[in-house]
């Protein structure tokens, strides 16, 4: 089968340019967006995610302040640095990188920052609003999915989606935006994960197939129907001895066999990556007119 790929570049630059006019409408009342990133340790590939978002406000003209803390801060400073942030007039959106070191509750790291700045969308109070369908944010990644496919004119009004993994940041809120009502959403969820039975078989129900597991090339082309759109969200180093960085990197799918069976795919890299950080700046920008239109 022929098979359209979907890459996230050209909608992420709509998306984007889009925001100029709003940028503009918020400069010409005396506000420019800022984004507070907060990164803790030395995980390298949250710090090549965390300078991605500051280009990306650097780009737009927006502040952009990041925070490199070492692996050895204490669960108070860091909170004290929410805090700072929370308080602070020139910041409307504040982002702990994820994940912090064990000896740090993540918990409680989101859950001190304040809501109207959360632009992760991972405290507890978005998390609500989003199911309930009415949200202040949505988290970036599953938005950009959402948002991809609608570009795309990918129907999910009464498909069957099945979402591979449960996670916070991706599986369980892709699920949650799916079923709502709406366009981009109507559609019938399964999210499946790795207790559920029969995984390869739930795969093959899916119109729309949604990989968010953190596997190497789990999903095999066995695994799809014949026709069915797939999105790999999945972001994995592999070793590579041969490349120069001795890695590299891959999807959850094995894209060279599931695009023959796929109507439309959308490989990793090379698809959603560019909607996370586009939506992060949409939720930045809607922070910034939160404050003057509360
Ligand atoms: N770690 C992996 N994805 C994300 C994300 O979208 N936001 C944050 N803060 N941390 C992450």
């Amino acid at each position: 089968m022929s098979h359209r790929l979907i890459n996230g570049r050209d909608v992420a630059a709509q998306v984007t340019e889009a925001l100029e006019d709003r940028l503009q409408a918020l400069r010409a009342q005396d506000t420019n967006p800022g984004l507070a990133v907060v990164v803790v340790g030395d995980d390298p590939a949250s710090h090549v995610y965390v300078r991605m978002k500051g280009k990306a406000c650097e780009r737009l003209g927006m502040l952009s302040r990041t925070h490199i803390l070492p692996s050895t801060t204490s669960e108070d400073d860091l909170l004290d640095l929410i805090d700072a942030l929370n308080a602070d007039g020139e910041i409307h959106g504040i982002l702990c990188q994820l994940p912090l070191p064990p000896h740090i509750n993540e918990r409680k790291v989101i859950e001190r920052i304040d809501p109207r700045k959360d632009v992760d969308a991972f405290h507890p109070y978005n998390v609500g609003r989003m199911l309930i369908g009415d949200p202040l944010f949505l988290p970036a990644t599953p938005a950009g999915v959402q948002r991809l496919l609608i570009s795309h004119d990918i129907e999910t009004r009464g498909k069957h989606v099945v979402v591979l993994g449960r996670s916070n940041i991706v599986g369980k809120p892709m699920a949650s935006i799916l079923m709502q009502k709406g366009e981009g959403g109507d559609a019938t969820v399964t999210v499946a994960h790795s207790r559920s039975t029969d995984l390869p078989g739930l795969c093959r129900q899916a119109d729309i197939l949604i990989a968010a597991v953190g596997i190497p090339f789990f999903v095999k082309a066995d695994m799809v129907k014949e026709g069915a759109v797939v999105i790999d969200v999945g972001t994995n180093r592999v070793d590579d001895p041969g490349s120069e960085k001795g890695y590299r990197l891959v999807g959850d799918v094995d894209f060279d066999n599931v695009k023959e069976k796929a109507a439309a795919i959308s490989p990793s890299p090379g698809g959603v990556g560019p909607m996370t950080i586009a939506m992060l700046m949409e939720n930045t920008v809607k922070a910034a007119e939160m404050t003057l239109r509360p």
